[in-house]
């Protein structure tokens, strides 16, 4: 077969994530649980397995764009040689970083061809970044996102935005894009194996524009159709932000994402229920298209089948319903 990987909705899929490892150097809470177990070395995808998944899903199925993710991808040593691999199959390329060793490989990223990076911050007080990443780094990370504008690198800046932790910075978050061209991501809290979401936990779209829209005027940009924020920039400021409302607001409907995870899973969705293993099939020298095409067949609607984050679903319901840890799915 061959063409565009285009699901039983019609939905055609141009963007796929790579986790490269399930480790990070921080602990986030909404992420992973305290006591998270790593995976052994020999099951993570090798450079070489990446390039030729990466291949296939580019030369065969049209896929333009790649993502590298973690855990963190830059605590796997040889991530940068990845980010070469994937940019020699012409595609655009990103990587989601926490920025904690950006300066330690930025000179070797942007030398490999990379224009852009996602950072996560959630906080700009040290003492809150380290209860919520139980590590500390505010000072590296904040360094490392004015480092990466310094080098001209385009960055977004990501922040999950969790009631009664961190809803009082959204405005600090908004400033950044004041004197920085950026872009500043708000996030809703979402529920994943042992992160303790609660509906009450997540502070909403609607909130987060009436706070910041008591304060700043601001308009809507256009959005690029399969984008998962909503844009906005307050008129005049040089950077932007946006708002992804998976929680109260899902934008399933143009999804043209897939996902692997570190170890070789094909995931049709953030929330699936179902992995395909293309990694034990490539080992044994398998055909990985028909596994491919029947995961993308399989793909739901909406939140991998998930009810709807709606108020009348048992909270315990979605909670259970989500399988993995963020960490080893893979921003
Ligand atoms: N809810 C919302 N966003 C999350 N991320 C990780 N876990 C969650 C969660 N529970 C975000 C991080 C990171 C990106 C890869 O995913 O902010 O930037
Ligand atoms: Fe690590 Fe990112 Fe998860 Fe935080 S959110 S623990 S930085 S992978």
């Amino acid at each position: 077969m061959g063409g565009s990987l285009i699901d039983s909705h019609k939905r055609v899929h141009r963007s796929l994530r790579i986790s490269v490892v399930d480790k990070c150097d921080l602990r986030c809470t909404y992420c992973m649980p305290e006591d998270q177990l790593f995976l052994p070395k020999k099951d993570l995808m090798t450079r070489e397995e990446i390039e030729t998944i990466a291949r296939l899903f580019v030369e065969r199925y049209g896929i333009t764009k790649i993502r590298i993710t973690g855990g963190e991808p830059l605590v796997r040593p040889d991530t940068v040689d990845i980010v070469r691999d994937l940019i020699a199959l012409h595609v655009k390329v990103g990587i989601t970083t926490n920025a904690l060793s950006l300066h330690k490989h930025i000179d070797e990223l942007i030398d490999a061809g990379l224009k852009s990076v996602n950072v996560s911050l959630d906080t700009f007080d040290a003492e809150r970044f380290k209860k919520i990443t139980r590590r500390d780094g505010f000072r590296i990370v904040h360094g490392n996102i004015l480092l990466a504008l310094e080098r001209g690198l385009r960055v977004k800046v990501n922040m999950v935005v969790m009631r009664g932790v961190n809803d009082d910075e959204l405005l600090r978050f908004v400033d950044l894009t004041r004197e920085h061209d950026l872009h500043v991501r708000f996030i809703e809290f979402m529920p994943f194996a042992g992160n303790k979401w609660g509906r009450e936990r997540v502070y909403t779209y609607s909130e987060m524009l009436g706070h910041i829209g008591s304060v700043h005027s601001f308009e809507k940009l256009d959005d690029d159709p399969h984008s998962t924020a909503k844009a906005y920039r307050v008129p005049g400021w040089k950077g932007t932000f946006a708002v992804i409302s998976t929680v109260t607001e899902p934008f399933c409907g143009n999804c043209d994402r897939l996902r692997l995870t570190a170890e070789g899973k094909m995931r049709n969705c953030l929330f699936s229920r179902d992995e395909t293993d293309l990694l034990t099939a490539l080992r044994n020298g398998e055909d990985l298209a028909p596994l491919i095409e029947a995961n993308v067949l399989g793909k739901h609607a909406m939140l991998g089948g998930l009810p709807q984050f709606k108020p009348e679903c048992e909270e315990e319901v979605l909670h259970d319903l989500s399988t993995r840890p963020m960490v080893s799915i893979g921003g």
